[in-house]
């Protein structure tokens, strides 16, 4: 008897590169989890045609279908526990997720975010950066609670700020490395190898 796959569940509205580099994690037996849906708050997200074209099931939840943001949590909270999802990967997904969606997921929702966190949250952090004149950020993998981009670390990664530096091409720098660490943060849960205590996440030695 083969034993029960971990079924992670992926939030996007964009372009899926994280989603692609799970999926590419997958398929080389590295990440040992199956992604049993990919869902967009966005109809045209290219994130959803990276879905299909590997065969993943994918749902669009239009928000402008709900009267209003409590309604629309609920459709996503319904969905997801229809699929007995063991970890939601938020992946560039646009949208605030309300308590009672929190509740209902209670440590078993992650995201990424690309900064240094608590550096930088919020909305567009690659251009804050750059302001502030840091000369390092990076990327963050961390679960997530009700407050933004603030629930307990799992995995950063650091990368260097040039002068030379745009938004575009920090962000790109950023995301080669969201890249990696996304798919390792997954496997840690998947491992059941993570620690967490208040606020602080710890990895179990293998
Ligand atoms: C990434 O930079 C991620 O950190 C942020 O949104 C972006 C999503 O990019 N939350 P992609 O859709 O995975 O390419």
């Amino acid at each position: 008897m083969g034993s029960k796959k971990f079924k992670l569940a992926v939030l996007v509205s964009g372009q899926g590169t994280n989603l692609q580099a799970l999926i590419d994690q997958m398929e080389q037996g590295v990440l040992t989890a199956e992604i049993s849906i990919v869902i967009s708050n966005v109809k045209e997200a290219f994130a959803l045609e990276r879905a299909n074209n590997h065969g993943i099931k994918t749902v669009f939840l239009d928000p402008k279908s709900y009267p209003d943001k409590k309604a629309f949590d609920r459709a996503l909270i319904d969905r997801l526990q229809a699929e007995a999802i063991d970890l939601i990967c938020l992946a560039g997904f646009m949208r605030i997720l309300g308590k009672p969606f929190i509740n209902s997921f209670a440590g078993r929702i992650i995201n990424i975010h690309p900064s240094l966190l608590p550096a930088f949250p919020g909305l567009h952090p690659q251009r804050q950066a750059l302001d502030y004149g840091v000369k390092f950020s990076g990327c963050t993998v961390h679960f997530v609670d009700e407050k933004v981009d603030s629930g307990p670390i799992i995995l950063q990664s650091v990368v260097p700020l040039y002068d030379s530096d745009d938004e575009e091409t920090l962000s790109r720098r950023i995301l080669e490395q969201e890249h990696l660490i996304y798919p390792r943060a997954v496997q840690l849960i998947v491992e059941n190898r993570l620690d967490v205590t208040t606020r602080k996440v710890t990895q179990q030695k293998t």
